[in-house]
């Protein structure tokens, strides 16, 4: 097999950090978890597997769309292109992307979830011998260094991807300020393909969030699942549930972890109190409209050179290049 280059930021995963995270959360007002923290081995085969449910549009959507305008931006990026995939997964979408591109030179995919991330690349490596393949474990919202490939003096074009609509995690100043970042590692003339869900009527999202087979719920409650067996805690699953919610006005989907009961839990000597029906705030998902998004990508330094949807309007797919 051949050996990959792999980079592994400091401190991306420790217990330490997961526990001052769990700390600092579940401390507030309104309870939190980090949306991250989903993501380890098991959560990342729930998440492949909520792809693959019959609610969950975004994935069967965006690779609909993807095989119709790959030809097209394959066409404005160019051949021998670096690529850089924030929070790669499984590398489904990335194979339709090496297959559309000339001769692309280096791809960078950033993840989390090392197994999955390693698994993926070694995978793509001997798919794809002649393309350079450098898989990064960080966590892409701290500082990382990135591999020569992409880094400032290549004097290729880079193309960022980002796709799954990854974006609709980050709260809205968050996500101008992760646009801005990704900006920040490219030059003028280079390209950002972002995949971005769309506004549409809430039964569908709803249903989306709350997929009949209850893989949403299974990959929910994930999170406490990692938090029992990483801790010595007197935590028990049963005693929360999976809800998921439309905030209109926030329009955003919010994944909550209810409690069942009044309870203390308790997490390496530290307690924390639930009345019956608190939650657990776990995740947001941004829904956007066309022009929302491209006025966002514009305040963060791109101009919108295409955006491309299905005929449902259910998803869209940018291709933003650097100003
Ligand atoms: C919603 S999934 C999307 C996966 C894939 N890009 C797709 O389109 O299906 C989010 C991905 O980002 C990764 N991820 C989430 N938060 C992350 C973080 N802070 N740093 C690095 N990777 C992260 C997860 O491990 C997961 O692979």
């Amino acid at each position: 097999m051949t050996e990959l280059n792999v980079k592994r930021q400091a401190l991306v995963n420790t217990a330490d950090q997961f526990l001052l995270d769990i700390y600092g959360g579940l401390s507030q007002p309104q309870k939190s978890l980090p949306c991250k923290y989903f993501y380890d081995e098991k959560g990342s085969e729930l998440f492949d597997q909520i792809c693959q449910t019959d609610e969950y549009y975004h994935t069967r959507t965006e690779l609909k769309i993807l095989d119709d305008i790959l030809p097209t931006v394959a066409g404005m990026i160019g051949p021998y292109v670096d690529i850089l995939e924030f929070g790669s997964g499984a590398g489904i979408k990335i194979r339709k992307l090496i297959n559309a591109l000339e001769h692309p030179r280096s791809y960078t995919p950033i993840d989390i979830s090392e197994e999955i991330l390693l698994s993926s690349s070694h995978a793509l490596q001997q798919e794809y011998p002649e393309l350079e393949v450098h898989p990064v474990v960080a966590d892409y919202l701290s500082p990382i260094e990135l591999p020569a490939s992409f880094a400032d003096e290549t004097a290729h074009r880079k193309l960022v991807f980002f796709p799954g609509s990854t974006i609709s995690n980050f709260d809205m100043p968050d996500a101008i300020h992760f646009l801005k970042h990704i900006r920040s590692l490219l030059s003028p003339g280079d390209a950002l393909l972002i995949g971005v869900d769309l506004v549409k009527p809430v039964p569908r999202l709803l249903a989306a969030y709350n997929d009949r087979q209850g893989v949403t719920a299974a990959f929910n409650l994930n999170l406490l699942h990692r938090i029992k067996a990483t801790y010595d805690t007197d935590l028990n699953v049963d005693n929360f549930w999976h809800h998921a919610l439309y905030n209109a006005e926030k329009h955003r989907i919010e994944m909550h972890l209810v409690s069942r009961v009044a309870q203390t839990v308790t997490i390496q000597g530290q307690s924390f109190v639930f009345k019956e029906r608190e939650t657990i705030h776990t995740e947001n998902s941004y829904k956007f409209s066309i022009e929302g998004f491209r006025m966002m990508a514009l305040n963060a330094g791109f101009d919108s050179t295409e955006c491309f949807t299905d005929d449902a309007n259910l998803f869209s797919v940018h291709f933003l290049t650097a100003t």
